[in-house]
């Protein structure tokens, strides 16, 4: 299958490029952009992109590219970093602009170029940089320019090596995707091969020759990564010799564990088991109101039942099913993109089994080479409703962190009450789409209000919705003030020990998107 090869420099936008190159159906691969690169990775792709980065060339540690990457027999495209890197290792020169630019940027056509067959003489890129290319490398020329005739896009003469100072990637960039497909297509020759049919065939031809007879076992959450997982390996693998196990925490959404079971029933499980672990973790949060400790509470509570659990099946020599997804090896810093931080760590619990499974390499990881929107797809082709596909993320310790402060069965079923509410009402007015992040909170407060004649002390209700690309950060979503207020008096009319709904309006940074 043909694939662009993408030499990550750190930028916040390197995932985008290879996404936006998948979206066009040509597979892509990251590597660490300093890393060596041995003929066999060269030869295994097309073309090769250099990302961009929060470095400037001209620093002593900088991160380079093996040199062989000018001189190797494909394609390279270098963007914003990667065009001044090649023009710096070719002698050029780069200085840091005196302001610098972002967001919108007029640029202009020099020359005819196969880069931009099809873009107009003029358009709005996107740009992000504080250097720009002072003086070209050798044999390089300028074949677009922007309106203070700074170098936008270059080109070598006789080598196939070209650079733009703009992020054809970000989707506010004019004829941004035309250009990334020129590359890919006209200029490296792929062809649109990488479909999720095509990511069906391949891993099912893997996972049967990794597993052979064996079983494997998946934990499922109920959210969208394990659910897509479990529907992949029940068709990859004789559905008798899948085991799905859920553990029921007591800290889940109203009806999920009905629901998650009619899914996977539905989707040809065999040995799907349900473990009620509900009175395990509430009484091991009883009177625990710090947030840390209740996290560490639950985290440690869920290895300790699916210990129990996965020893209770007896299965010998299985292999264990996970639901990393691409984004997570590279939060993780685990292969690709080394200058990547790590994020997120602390959402993953280190469970024992896992990385006992891991030490045995029994380890499968169906998912390991998509993002999030591809798995989306697959899910669908798998057959998932949009209600399991579409699914807003739901953290780990569940509602363990969304009823604040102690926590207790009935204040879990108010709260299940509440959100159910909500995310039906964003549902049935077409909202919950248009949102990354919808749920209520639980606050451990009370205050007076009047039901009827009555004087009530009711429990207080937060609501939170926020748009967002990856959870990293987050800005408030704007309802119109009449659907809040609905939203509001369905859950005060509905929920009788709910006397008061707020809206919580602060972005990420500085606040978080949970409140724990
Ligand atoms: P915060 O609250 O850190 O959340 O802004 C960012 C995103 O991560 C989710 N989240 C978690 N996911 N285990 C998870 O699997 C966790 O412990 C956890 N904590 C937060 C949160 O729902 C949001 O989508």
């Amino acid at each position: 299958m043909d694939s662009i090869l993408i030499l990550d420099f750190g930028s916040q936008y390197t995932q985008l490029i290879a996404r936006r190159i998948r979206e066009a159906g040509v597979f892509t691969e990251i590597v660490p952009g300093d890393m060596k690169l041995m003929p066999e990775l060269l030869g295994a792709h097309r073309g090769v992109v250099l990302s961009g980065s929060p470095h400037s060339v001209y620093e002593a540690d900088a991160p380079r590219p093996d040199p062989i990457v000018y001189n190797c027999p494909v394609p390279v495209l270098g963007i914003c970093y990667g065009a001044q890197r090649m023009t710096w290792d070719s002698g050029g020169k780069v200085q840091s602009l005196p302001d610098r630019e972002y967001g919108r940027r007029p640029v202009k056509l020099a020359k005819t170029h196969a880069l931009f067959a099809g873009v107009s003489e003029s358009f709005s890129s996107w740009m992000s940089h504080g250097d720009s290319i002072e003086q070209l490398g050798a044999d390089f020329s300028v074949i677009a320019v922007t309106d203070n005739n700074i170098p936008a896009a270059i080109s070598h003469n006789s080598k196939a090596l070209y650079g733009v100072q703009f992020h054809p990637e970000v989707s506010h960039c004019e004829f941004g995707s035309r250009i990334l497909a020129n590359f890919v297509f006209d200029i490296c020759n792929c062809k649109a091969e990488w479909t999720m049919q095509r990511y069906i065939d391949e891993e099912s031809e893997l996972i049967r020759k990794r597993v052979g007879n064996n079983s494997l076992l998946l934990l499922i959450s109920g959210g969208v990564d394990s659910t897509v997982a479990g529907a992949l390996l029940l068709k990859i693998l004789p559905p008798e010799k899948v085991h799905l196990m859920y553990i029921d925490t007591g800290l889940m959404r109203k009806r999920e564990t009905v629901e998650v079971t009619a899914i996977l029933e539905k989707l040809g499980a065999k040995n799907l088991h349900i473990i009620d672990a509900e009175k395990d973790f509430l009484d091991a949060l009883h009177g625990k109101s710090e947030p840390e400790e209740k996290r560490h509470i639950i985290g440690d509570m869920f290895i300790q039942v699916q210990e129990k659990a996965v020893a209770g099946l007896g299965l010998a020599d299985y292999f264990l099913g996970q639901g990393t997804l691409y984004t997570d090896l590279i939060e993780s810093g685990k292969g690709v993109g080394k200058k990547a931080q790590v994020i997120k760590s602390h959402h993953n619990v280190r469970s024992p089994l896992v990385e006992k499974k891991r030490a045995e390499g029994r380890i499968v990881e169906p998912l390991d080479r998509l993002y999030k929107d591809e798995v989306r797809a697959l899910g669908r082709l798998l057959g998932l409703p949009e209600s399991v596909v579409g699914r807003h993320p739901f953290p780990g310790p569940g509602l363990g962190v969304r009823v604040l402060g102690e926590l207790s069965r009935e204040k879990c079923d108010i709260l299940r009450a509440v959100d159910d509410i909500f995310i039906t009402e964003l549902r049935s007015r077409g909202l919950y789409d248009q949102i990354w992040q919808a749920f209520a909170v639980l606050l451990p407060v009370r205050s007076v209000g009047v039901a009827g004649d009555v004087r009530r002390y009711g429990w207080t209700a937060a609501l939170r919705a926020v748009s967002s690309t990856d959870g990293m950060t987050a800005d408030v979503h704007e309802f119109s003030m009449k659907d809040l207020r609905e939203i509001s008096a369905l859950i005060t009319n509905r929920v009788p020990e709910i006397g008061r709904v707020v809206y919580d309006i602060s972005s990420k940074p500085p606040a978080t998107i949970e409140w724990e």
